[in-house]
This record gives C-alpha cells, sequence and structure tokens, in this order.
C-alpha cells in the first residue's frame, strides 16, 4: 500500500480492469463442495481462490479450552505456497495469526456457541489464489460454510473492502490498486443489522474519506450478501449432501 508508481490507477473513471469506482470484481460463490467437511464453500473473487471447510460442533480438543458455557470457534486462514507471486514459505505468519484472530471474532458475533458447551466448532479456509482482498473473500466463505454445515448462526457474515486509489475512494481494490494505491479499508458486517463486525485500514484517510469508504464497502457487503444467500438456496435445490 502506497508504494510510489508511474501507474495510473483511474483514468476517466475507469480502472484498470475497466470497473467503475462502485463495481465489485466478479464473484461466484458455491456451498458444499468438500464431501468429508461438515460444510463447506468455495468462492472465486476476481483473482482470488478461496476454500472454506466446517467441522463441528466436535469434541473439544485439547479438552482443557473447552468451556461449558459455549463452543469454542477457532478460525485458520492459511495462504498456499502456491498462491501467490513469490512462494508463500508454508505455515503461519504474523499476517496469518491476525487474519485468523479477527475472522473468528467476526464470526463469533453470529455463531450461536452457547446452543453448543463443551463443543469445538473448527473454521478452516485455504487461500488457493491471492490478489487482493483475501481476508474478506474468506470471511464471506467461512460463513456460508457455517450455514452449509447447518450451525446456527443470528445472521451470516459478509465482507467486502474499499479503498483509494488515484486520489478517488473506490469499491474492491484489486492487486495492482492495493500496492500502489494510498489506501485499503476492509469491512465485515452483519447484512441485517449493519452491524460491523471487522473494520481495518492500511493506508490513510480523511474522516470524510473514511466515511465513505465505509458506505461503499457496506454497500459491497449487501451485494456479496445477495450471492452467499444464491449459493445456499442453489445447495439445497441441488439436494446434495
Ligand atoms: O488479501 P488481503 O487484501 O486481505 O490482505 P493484504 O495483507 O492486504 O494482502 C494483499 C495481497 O498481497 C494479497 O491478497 C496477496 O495477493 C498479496 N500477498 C502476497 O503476495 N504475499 C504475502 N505473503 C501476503 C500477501
Amino acid at each position: 500500500m502506497g508504494m510510489k508508481s508511474d501507474i495510473e490507477l483511474i483514468k476517466d473513471g475507469k480502472r484498470l480492469d475497466g470497473r467503475g469506482v462502485n463495481d465489485l470484481r466478479p464473484i461466484t460463490i458455491k456451498a458444499g463442495v468438500l464431501e468429508r467437511a461438515d460444510g463447506s464453500c468455495y468462492v472465486e473473487w476476481g483473482g482470488n481462490k478461496v476454500l472454506a471447510a466446517v467441522y463441528g460442533p466436535q469434541e473439544c480438543l485439547p479438552k482443557h479450552i473447552a468451556s461449558p458455557h459455549r463452543a469454542v470457534l477457532t478460525y485458520r486462514y492459511n495462504m498456499a505456497p502456491f498462491s501467490v507471486e513469490d512462494r508463500k514459505r508454508p505455515g503461519p505468519d504474523r499476517r496469518s495469526i491476525e487474519i485468523s484472530k479477527i475472522s473468528k471474532e467476526a464470526l463469533e458475533r453470529v455463531v450461536l456457541l452457547e446452543k453448543f458447551p463443551n463443543t469445538m466448532i473448527k473454521v478452516f479456509v485455504e487461500i488457493l489464489q491471492a490478489d487482493a482482498g483475501t481476508r474478506c473473500a474468506a470471511l464471506t466463505a467461512a460463513s456460508v460454510a457455517l450455514a452449509d454445515a447447518g450451525i446456527p448462526m443470528r445472521d451470516l457474515v459478509t465482507a467486502c473492502a474499499a479503498g483509494k486509489i488515484g486520489g478517488e475512494i473506490v469499491l474492491d481494490l484489486g492487486k495492482k490498486e492495493d500496492n500502489f494505491g494510498e489506501a485499503d479499508v476492509p469491512v465485515a458486517i452483519l447484512p441485517h443489522t449493519k452491524e460491523i463486525v471487522l473494520m481495518q485500514m492500511d493506508g490513510q484517510l480523511t474522516p470524510e474519506e473514511y466515511r465513505k469508504a465505509l458506505d461503499l464497502s457496506i454497500d459491497g457487503c449487501t451485494k456479496v450478501y445477495e450471492l452467499q444467500k444464491k449459493a445456499l438456496r442453489e445447495r439445497y435445490v441441488e439436494g446434495v449432501d
């Protein structure tokens, strides 16, 4: 973010890939793609390819982390070595630990954990291909996978970023926009109440720009939510289990 470059990120209202300032990248969401997991989801979001798998509620291991009041939720965001241009060193790093922590906290706001004391619910997200916005794509996939597993939730979690490139506030930054733009603001909400469950900022914005980016990312979330519902509906129409 904020790297100096001669690339003109926005010209006559059009972005590098031809999108307008308020446009999302193409997104496809499919629920129930893995047989061994209790719930799963595959998301393609621009150049991102993300697979989410959910297990549980199941026996809580190690036992000492169990709670008699609620299920323990775990979230692992992991980038495949081949997901980025320079090979990603396998295993957790500071970035993936941070993303896992905040994504878990976002999901804890919706899953009815109190219904399943002494158990655990495990969410795994594998980034197969990364092209900016993976934490949003991952969380979007994870909440569909939780719903696909039949785990009761207050709402889905829907995520989308907005940011600033070439002096303008735009929706859903692509890779070059993320690298050479001024700011990136990933946001996750509960679509029914518009409650914000994740909000970060990389780069710098004025308070007015920030408000605009936040409103735009919430608009983006609303569109993503429709695709999440469609994926879950298709799963039941197809009748696979
Ligand atoms: O993916 P997201 O925008 O949520 O997170 P980021 O930390 O802002 O990373 C932006 C992009 O940088 C990722 O989507 C990857 O395409 C790329 N990246 C990379 O090439 N190598 C890494 N180790 C981490 C990120």
